[in-house]
């Protein structure tokens, strides 16, 4: 079967894309504006280039049309935490995937712990293995109903059992696989 994406509306080519580049990595991203934080998942997410390093994240509307939170707070105040999930945090992972009102913490309203690390980031998930420390780099105008953010990793938290002195990282990340989710595990 060969299937012409211009044939496809958008519910069906999102069916078919986010089921086949499969597994998905999950940026969990925290921002801040006005003192509340926020968090949300999201998996159209990959990394750009280690230098600069730069990762890619596409963000959607929220269904009133409005800029999701994440969004929001990024364009506004520059910064975003990403944090990763892993089999122990994901029940907290879904419950940020909750549309609040902008004025609503998902980590107060969820009670999900988190650790502030650096004075001039957002604060990580204290659950995550690992949190990259972004600053706001651009946004891609590709004339739809997303907008791809571009962010460069400023600083990284690991915690110190996922690394070892030669920086060899292990991480046990969660990734997604359509709307399910799967351990990303080594072969
Ligand atoms: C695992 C997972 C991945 C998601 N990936 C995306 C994504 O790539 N882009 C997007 O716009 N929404 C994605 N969502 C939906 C957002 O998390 C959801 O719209 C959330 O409410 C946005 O929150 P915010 O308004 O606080 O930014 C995803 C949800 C889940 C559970």
């Amino acid at each position: 079967m060969t299937l012409n994406y211009k044939n496809l509306n958008d519910l069906d080519r999102y069916k078919i894309m986010s089921n086949t580049i499969v597994p998905r990595p999950i940026a969990w991203i925290v921002t801040e504006d006005a003192g509340v934080i926020n968090a949300a998942p999201f998996s159209y997410f990959i990394p750009l280039s280690s230098n600069p390093a730069t990762l890619i994240v596409s963000i959607g509307k929220k269904e009133d049309e409005s800029p999701k939170d994440s969004l929001a707070n990024i364009l506004k105040t520059k910064k975003a935490t990403i944090c990763f999930a892993n089999k122990d945090n994901l029940e907290e992972l879904k419950l940020c995937a909750t549309s609040l009102p902008k004025d609503v913490s998902e980590v107060k309203e969820y009670s999900i712990e988190v650790t502030k690390i650096l004075e001039d980031f957002p604060p990580m998930i204290t659950s995550s293995q690992s949190a990259l420390f972004c600053e706001f780099h651009s946004t891609i105008d590709l004339g739809g109903d997303t907008t791809p953010v571009i962010l460069e990793i400023k600083q990284q938290f690991i915690k110190d059992e996922c690394i070892n002195e030669k920086l060899h990282v292990k991480m046990d990340n969660v990734g997604r696989i359509g709307t399910s989710f799967a351990a990303m595990v080594k072969i």
